[in-house]
């Protein structure tokens, strides 16, 4: 009954056209575009504008127990995504950050640096029209501070690209870098003609120096590849892109694994930079079994120590279809028989091909999260490849590189963000914290305007999605501001916002309230680190519960079902 009461006032709220914590099951009028080509929504206590989801293939009572907990990690991108840059959204599609501050990325992961969990970052830069870029990569540490900050290290004149960024067990970062060279094209009827060099470099975040650089054309005959010159090789700024790395991995043995797009190949690459094996393309040095064939990849990995590589296959790119649709794929890797074959394939729910981008995560429970790339959807199969669930994120020229599902606690180092709206005595406190994933409570203080600091503890309400909304009855009261503590799950107080009122003024907290900086860490902590953005249900299956709260809503008319605000999921 309660839930139903909260959906209908946030289907009211929409249409005084405010979005707040909004998520979609099946929605056809998402998918037709009928709510815009990138639909998003929007908040009265940030400006964010995140992508709204819309659950195509939603998961069910028989499914929701086998999604694994976590949070996703996407940065939608597209000329019809209205803000775009890295988001962390929890698993019943609320946004947990928004990052978009950092600009428009493609690689955005959590990765483990000096022991700690931290968030790899591209920022740009340049885009470069030939689908390159040039700018920064970021180590952000559990708080959103940024801790490195550093790029390609090729004679001063590269920066990194946005293909890769992954943390080695030594603590350097794999990344990409792409160059215009002069090359000599005649052969092609190209007098003047340039080349786009492909390196893969691995870099001490802490010095900005490499340790390895790679150079693809040192080692790789661009005829050998498949992405032929057609229009281009004829400039500087219209390079032949004969390879195009994507993907680097570093293994046990120091040797590394790099993708070329374009070249369908993997390379297993010792230290000294020569090629040890490649599997797939024009000369695959492993014999390819039934099935293991792959065009146009992306995200190639290694697995099971070296034993197996996952990638996404997508099987077309702009100018070329090679199949009806993309997949995921896990090949076993054996070299003892110098060869490869197919372990498991990942199909998208509708045979869809996805020109670019795209990646395979395999998950430790066994679960594994596909992002479609170009086609604005990511899915997560159980371990025995049964579909969990599909998330649109987009209709039109919306994209995410790659999604990732992840564990990430995190306790922002800036404030809870309040506004206050008043409608006679019906006071509305809107209150959200960017980036906090250990939020369980919000305490709503009140302080009048003599003594505005002076907080009087009036309510606690549970945390429910991005926002919380909080009704005041201030009917016998004269409190002009108000202010959140935010509680953990500890009881502790975690964080307190400035003293807001109606009219936006708004006073910092007196020095009494400070905040335990160790009920804040999120490594000290007694509390089992996990992703917060589900646990705060208290429930030791959250996503059972939302499950439950999604049987619960499915049992409202048909016609309210497609779209409602999150309860109690968050
Ligand atoms: C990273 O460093 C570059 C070069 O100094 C600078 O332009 C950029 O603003 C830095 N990024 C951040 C987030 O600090
Ligand atoms: C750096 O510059 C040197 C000398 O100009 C050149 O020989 C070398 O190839 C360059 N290295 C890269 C990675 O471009
Ligand atoms: C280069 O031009 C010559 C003469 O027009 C032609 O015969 C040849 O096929 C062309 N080669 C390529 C690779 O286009
Ligand atoms: C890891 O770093 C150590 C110390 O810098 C180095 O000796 C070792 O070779 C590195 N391991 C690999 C596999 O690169
Ligand atoms: C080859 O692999 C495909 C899956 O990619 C499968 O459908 C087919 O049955 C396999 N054929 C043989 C002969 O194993
Ligand atoms: C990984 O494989 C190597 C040999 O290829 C072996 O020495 C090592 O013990 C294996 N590690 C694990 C965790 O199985
Ligand atoms: C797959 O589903 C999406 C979203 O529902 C739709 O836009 C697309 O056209 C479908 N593709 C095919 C091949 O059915
Ligand atoms: C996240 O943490 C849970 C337990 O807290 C664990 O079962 C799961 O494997 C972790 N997932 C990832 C992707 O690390
Ligand atoms: C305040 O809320 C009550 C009950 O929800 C409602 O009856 C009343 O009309 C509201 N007053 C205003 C000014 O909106
Ligand atoms: C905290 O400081 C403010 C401002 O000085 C004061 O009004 C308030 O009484 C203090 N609160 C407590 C609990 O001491
Ligand atoms: C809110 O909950 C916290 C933690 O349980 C408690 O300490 C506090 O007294 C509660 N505040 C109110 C106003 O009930
Ligand atoms: C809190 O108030 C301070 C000034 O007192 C201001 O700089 C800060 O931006 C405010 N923070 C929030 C989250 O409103």
């Amino acid at each position: 009954m309660q839930l139903r009461k909260h959906f209908l006032l946030s289907f009211l709220a929409l249409s005084s056209n405010v979005l707040a914590d909004l998520v979609m099951f099946e929605s056809n009028d998402y998918s037709s575009g009928a709510l815009g080509l990138g639909p998003f929504q929007t908040f009265m206590s940030s400006s964010s504008t995140p992508a709204i989801g819309n659950f195509v293939v939603p998961y069910n009572d028989s499914t929701s127990g086998q999604i694994e907990d976590g949070l996703i990690l996407l940065a939608p991108r597209g000329t019809d995504v209205n803000s775009a840059g890295p988001l962390i959204y929890n698993k019943a599609g609320s946004l947990v950050w928004d990052g978009t501050h950092f600009g428009q990325t493609l690689t955005f992961k959590t990765d483990t640096y000096k022991g700690e969990t931290v968030i790899l970052l591209w920022t740009p830069g340049t885009l470069f029209g030939y689908g390159v870029g040039a700018g920064y990569d970021l180590i952000i540490n559990n708080q959103y501070e940024v801790i490195a900050n550093f790029t390609a290290d090729i004679n001063g004149t590269v920066l990194a690209d946005f293909h890769e960024i992954r943390m080695t067990f030594n603590d350097t970062a794999l990344i990409t870098a792409y160059q215009p060279i002069p090359w000599d094209l005649s052969a092609y009827n190209i007098t003047n003609g340039w080349l786009l060099e492909s390196y893969a470099q691995e870099i001490d975040p802490a010095t900005g120096k490499a340790i390895f650089t790679w150079v693809a054309s040192d080692h790789v005959n661009p005829s050998l590849c498949y992405a032929t010159p057609g229009a281009s090789g004829t400039a500087e700024d219209n390079p032949w892109d004969f390879f195009h790395i994507n993907a680097i991995n570093k293994d046990d043995f120091g040797n590394y694994l790099i993708s070329s797009r374009h070249c369908h190949s993997l390379y297993y690459v010792g230290s000294d930079g020569n090629i040890i094996w490649n599997i797939g393309g024009m000369n695959s040095s492993v014999t390819m079994n039934n099935g293991t064939t792959f065009a146009w990849q992306h995200d190639a990995r290694f697995r099971n120590n070296q034993t197996q590589i996952s990638l996404f296959d997508n099987e077309g790119t702009a100018w070329e279809l090679d199949s009806s649709n993309s997949r995921g794929v896990l090949l076993d890797l054996d070299l003892a028989k110098n060869q490869v074959s197919l372990n498991k394939e990942w199909l998208p729910y509708n045979r869809t091909v996805s020109e670019s981008q795209g990646n395979v995560g395999i998950l430790d429970s066994g679960n594994t999260i596909i992002g479609w790339g170009q086609v604005p959807w990511f899915s997560e199969y159980d371990s025995n490849g049964q579909l969990l669930y599909v998330v649109q994120f987009g209709v039109g020229n919306v994209q995410g590189y790659r999604a990732y599902s992840v564990n990430w606690t995190a306790t922002p180092t800036t404030r809870p963000s309040v506004f206050v709206q008043e409608n006679g005595f019906n006071t509305t406190i809107y209150t959200s914290w960017n980036g906090a994933t250990e939020v369980v409570t919000w305490q709503l203080s009140g302080s009048t305007s003599e003594s505005p600091q002076l907080a009087i503890p009036l309510s606690n309400t549970t945390k429910n999605g991005f926002e919380t909304v909080i009704p005041f009855n201030s009917s016998s009261t004269n409190y002009k501001y108000y202010q959140v503590a935010a509680f953990n799950s500890n009881e502790k107080i975690i964080a307190f916002s400035n003293f807001t009122a109606s009219d936006g003024s708004s006073q910092a907290p007196a020095a009494n309230q400070t905040v335990d900086s160790s009920s804040n860490s999120t490594t000290g902590s007694a509390t089992p680190s996990s992703s917060g953005g589900l646990r705060s249900t208290g429930s030791p299956s959250p996503l059972s519960s939302a499950g439950g709260a999604l049987q619960n809503l499915l049992r409202l008319p048909s016609v309210l079902v497609a779209l409602w605000i999150i309860v109690a999921l968050s």
